[in-house]
């Protein structure tokens, strides 16, 4: 297992009175912002057709025959904007040894204890867990929904292989709700990390407290900067 790469592109401890430090670039926040909104109306215009009960969410859309039309060209946006996600974040989401460790702790986290669990780097592997099941459940669902995409594929397979693509669809958009739910949750839960999200930046403080691994590398670069300029 390798070292997981700590810092991406545009991290930076900016001095100040508080030090802030930058967590994600502009272009990275309305990346993460259009997946975000093309998830929620893809979970509101499925669910408006997974069961009658819930049909009523189609009124957002204009009623259901648009519900219909539109939900598989916002799987697209969705499929395109996360592909252009994951190439930003992968490598932060590696696995590596140290996750293991703090799954471990993880009884501490939950009790209030965080000082007890080992530092993290980038992402903690909660935060790696919801990535990579949300980068396999968003290419089942898009190979799935191809599939029961009557208007264009349907002459592409047989009705029995539609029928178990459409259960399998089903299933996979329940599992991607529940990682949605965890992600959200986590967000709320480490205060702060919205923060993150919208303006860019994040407190030292934040960034000692949940990832130290990540801020003291980043302080020995800035470290190394400066001396490097005091030197030249
Ligand atoms: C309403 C929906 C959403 C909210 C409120 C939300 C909120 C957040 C917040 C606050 C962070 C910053 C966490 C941190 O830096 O510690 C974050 C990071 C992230 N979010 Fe979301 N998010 C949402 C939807 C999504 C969706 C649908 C996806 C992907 C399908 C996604 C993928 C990510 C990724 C990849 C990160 C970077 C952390 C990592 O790589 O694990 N988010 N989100």
């Amino acid at each position: 297992m390798s070292e997981t790469i700590l810092v991406e592109t545009g991290d930076a401890i900016r001095p100040g009175n508080p030090p802030m430090v930058e967590r994600y670039r502009l272009g990275a926040r309305i990346n993460h912002w259009t997946t975000a909104i093309a998830m929620v109306l893809l979970v509101l215009s499925g669910l408006a057709m997974f069961h009658p009960s819930l049909f009523f969410l189609s009124t957002i859309f204009g009623g259901g025959q648009n519900t219909r039309t539109l939900h598989p060209w916002i799987g697209i946006i969705l499929s395109v904007s996360f592909l252009v996600l994951f190439i930003q974040f992968w490598r932060a989401n590696l696995w590596n040894r140290a996750d293991l460790s703090w799954v471990a702790h993880i009884g501490d986290l939950v009790g209030g204890h965080e000082e007890k669990v080992p530092e993290v780097a980038k992402y903690n592997a909660g935060q790696k867990f919801v990535f990579w099941a949300m980068a396999l459940l968003i290419l089942a669902l898009l190979s799935s929904g191809i599939i029961i995409w009557d208007e264009y594929f349907s002459n592409l397979t047989t009705i029995e292989i539609q029928r178990i693509a459409l259960l399998a669809h089903s299933i996979l958009a329940i599992l991607a709700i529940c990682v949605l739910i965890l992600h959200v949750y986590a967000g709320i839960w480490v205060r702060g990390s919205f923060d993150a999200m919208i303006t860019g930046s994040v407190t030292a403080g934040w960034a000692w407290r949940h990832h130290r691994k990540w801020f003291r590398q980043l302080a020995a670069g800035t470290a190394g900067e400066e001396r490097r300029s005091r030197e030249s």
